[in-house]
């Protein structure tokens, strides 16, 4: 079996290879990214050892490019990991989100399509789903909700899942699709809250705090949404979608206090701040589907998931002091 795994040179998809490599080392795997600000091939350093994985640097939105690789290839399976990521850059600059997230996502579905990819499997996000309120915590997403997303990104991903379920109805493509919840875990780019407030904790620089720190996420440690990804290219039917989450809701203010206290830093580093427009306030996942069809939970604990996270980027200074300078500072100093 030969995979593709498009954004393999970013958080999750970087955490994936390595998972796929460990836990299936009979498939071969090539990784295809652009490597936008976001992708770094230095997470894929340790993979490029291994003979069975292979790195391509490329764009999913480029057809002729997309198509000659799928000739020369023959993937069996494709699993599409390349996005553009974050809530925030998307309400500066929304286009390169729906070139990348909806076109790339088509381009990806004709080749898919044309060269008999076996499966298609679109990795999706919560935010798809839109919010829920604050004051109903017995509310939950459900695989058969509307979607009714907030943001530029969310709207690029609900396309693309759109997209994904038409080329299974209209062509037969046989895909699945997944939506979890926020990761967290090692090679996390510092824009996202995690990684940011344990790098600027590390640097006793203040912690930016959206509004009042209430809102509300899923938390879930990288390695489990691999693993549910996994079972659903083994075992998902054609044409499911999937919900994956931590079962771990959390407020803001609440991940940011465990951090500081994890590292022994004070309360007097967090700052509150300008509220994020259009902030989703809720994100909770029925994840029933999953468990009754596969007996899937998530392994780690937030307590345990957020002291290996800490470790990791103890350990990992050189990755992230590389990181947070040039394109990087001028994006800091624009949002806060
Ligand atoms: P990331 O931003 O860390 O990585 C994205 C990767 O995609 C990067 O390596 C980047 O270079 C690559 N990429 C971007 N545009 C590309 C293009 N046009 N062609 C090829 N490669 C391109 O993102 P992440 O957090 O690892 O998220 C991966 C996927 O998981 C995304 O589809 C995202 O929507 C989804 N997701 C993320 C989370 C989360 O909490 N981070 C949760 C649910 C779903
Ligand atoms: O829910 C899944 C989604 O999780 C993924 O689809 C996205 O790709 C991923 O970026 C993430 O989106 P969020 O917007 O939830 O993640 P982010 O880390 O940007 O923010 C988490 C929460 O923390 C959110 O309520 C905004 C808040 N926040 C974030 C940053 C960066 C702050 O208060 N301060 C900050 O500086």
């Amino acid at each position: 079996m030969k995979y593709l795994i498009t954004g393999g040179a970013g958080f999750i998809g970087t955490n994936f290879i390595y998972y796929m490599l460990e836990n299936h080392p009979e498939y071969e795997y090539v990784c295809l990214d652009k490597l936008t600000y976001a992708g770094n091939l230095a997470n894929l350093q340790k993979a490029m050892e291994y003979k069975n994985f292979r790195f391509v640097k490329g764009d999913i939105a480029d057809r002729k490019f997309v198509f000659d690789l799928f000739e020369q290839e023959r993937f069996d399976v494709v699993v599409n990991f390349a996005a553009e990521s974050h809530v925030d850059r998307s309400i500066e600059t929304p286009d390169v989100f729906l070139v990348t997230n909806v076109l790339g996502t088509q381009v990806l579905l004709d080749a898919s399509r044309k060269f008999g990819v076996k499966r298609f499997h679109q990795i999706s996000t919560d935010e798809v789903y839109g919010d829920l309120p604050l004051d109903r915590p017995e509310l939950k997403f459900k695989e058969t909700d509307n979607l009714r997303p907030s943001s530029p990104y969310s709207a690029s991903k609900a396309s693309a899942d759109l997209l994904t379920l038409a080329y299974y109805r209209t062509y037969g493509l046989p895909v699945t699709i997944s939506r979890c919840s926020n990761n967290y875990g090692p090679y996390q780019f510092p824009e996202k809250l995690i990684p940011l407030m344990i790098i600027n904790a590390l640097n006793d620089k203040e912690l930016p705090v959206y509004g009042t720190g209430q809102n509300v996420r899923d938390w879930i440690y990288v390695t489990d949404h691999c693993e549910a990804v996994d079972i659903i290219l083994q075992k998902g039917k054609e044409g499911e979608i999937y919900n994956i989450g931590g079962n771990c809701e959390k407020k803001n203010i609440d991940v940011v206090r465990t951090i500081l206290e994890k590292l022994g830093k004070p309360e007097s580093l967090i700052k509150f701040v300008k509220d994020r427009p259009g902030h989703d306030l809720r994100y909770a996942m029925d994840t029933s589907k999953m468990k009754e069809e596969f007996g899937w939970e998530p392994k780690v604990s937030f307590e345990k998931g957020v002291e290996k996270t800490i470790e990791w980027y103890l350990n990992n200074e050189q990755w992230w002091k590389e990181i947070i300078n040039g394109e990087y500072l001028e994006y800091y100093r624009r949002m806060y």
